[in-house]
């Protein structure tokens, strides 16, 4: 299914289910976004994770700027024309699409979510202009399989291809193997394709993260793996702003 008709749910009921009363993370980090694709439970809850860590709405500002900046960057400095978006969250301003299709309007891109919620905004995801195609899976992480082998419907993996994973890793307990399954991604690529990663760490200190090993065999690009904040290049955040807790790279496949 590609631009016009609504994805149809296809996990034969093993994803997350729709409920507005139980708080749901994509919907809380809208909130924290100044979306309005939020409920009560979503904003009761995003309110009291902010007791405890303020920041939440600069990080996940951050964390769209990083987004932006590096499918930017790919798509004018690096020539890549498909991208694989994981964890993609409700729509916004500046989806995947919109910025790689804005530099290159051949761009193919895929995107990825296992919550009901975003599948039934994915409509706005699969706009796309003429030249290019976008396409949405509703799917989990951790099924590289119906990922791969969805998303070969309009990717080509004999040609470079960017894997996004921003700010969704966390969401993979290490019973599950995050690495495992980020592996199985690249693994899946040809040579030229890049990983970019945006990630909360619960410490500060880039080459002591657990983050560096998500990029073994790879190539990271300047300035490397760094706390977030240090990607605001567009000016739009305050680097010097603390507790920024995450860190972002991107890194190519050699
Ligand atoms: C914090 S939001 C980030 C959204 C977007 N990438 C951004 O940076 O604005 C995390 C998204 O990942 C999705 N997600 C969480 N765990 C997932 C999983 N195991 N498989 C697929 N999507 C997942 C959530 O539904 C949510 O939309």
């Amino acid at each position: 299914m590609t631009q016009g008709t609504p994805p149809a749910r296809t996990d034969g009921g093993k994803l997350p289910p729709f409920d507005p009363s139980v708080p749901n993370p994509a919907r809380m980090w809208n909130y924290w976004l100044g979306g309005k694709d939020n409920f009560a439970a979503d904003r009761q809850a995003a309110e009291r994770v902010l007791e405890a860590m303020p920041s939440l709405p600069l990080i996940a500002r951050a964390a769209r700027l990083f987004l932006i900046d590096a499918v930017h960057q790919l798509a004018t400095e690096h020539g890549i024309r498909q991208f694989l978006d994981i964890g993609t969250g409700l729509p916004t301003a500046d989806n995947t699409h919109d910025v790689a299709q804005r530099a290159a309007p051949e761009s193919k891109i895929v995107y990825v979510d296992y919550d009901p919620v975003v599948l039934t905004h994915a409509q706005a995801l699969l706009t796309s202009s003429p030249e290019g195609q976008t396409d949405y899976i509703q799917a989990d992480l951790r099924d590289t399989d119906t990922i791969l082998k969805g998303a070969a419907r309009i990717l080509d993996f004999t040609r470079p291809v960017a894997i996004l994973l921003i700010a969704v890793l966390h969401f993979i307990p290490d019973a599950d193997d995050p690495y495992a399954v980020v592996a199985r991604l690249t693994d899946a690529v040809p040579s030229g394709s890049y990983l970019v990663i945006a990630h909360a760490a619960a410490d500060i200190a880039p080459e002591a993260s657990q983050v560096a090993r998500f990029f073994t065999g790879l190539d990271l690009l300047p300035p490397g793996l760094v706390p977030i904040n240090q990607w605001a290049l567009t000016g739009h955040i305050d680097a010097t702003t603390g507790a920024l807790v995450g860190y972002s790279a991107i890194a190519r496949k050699p």
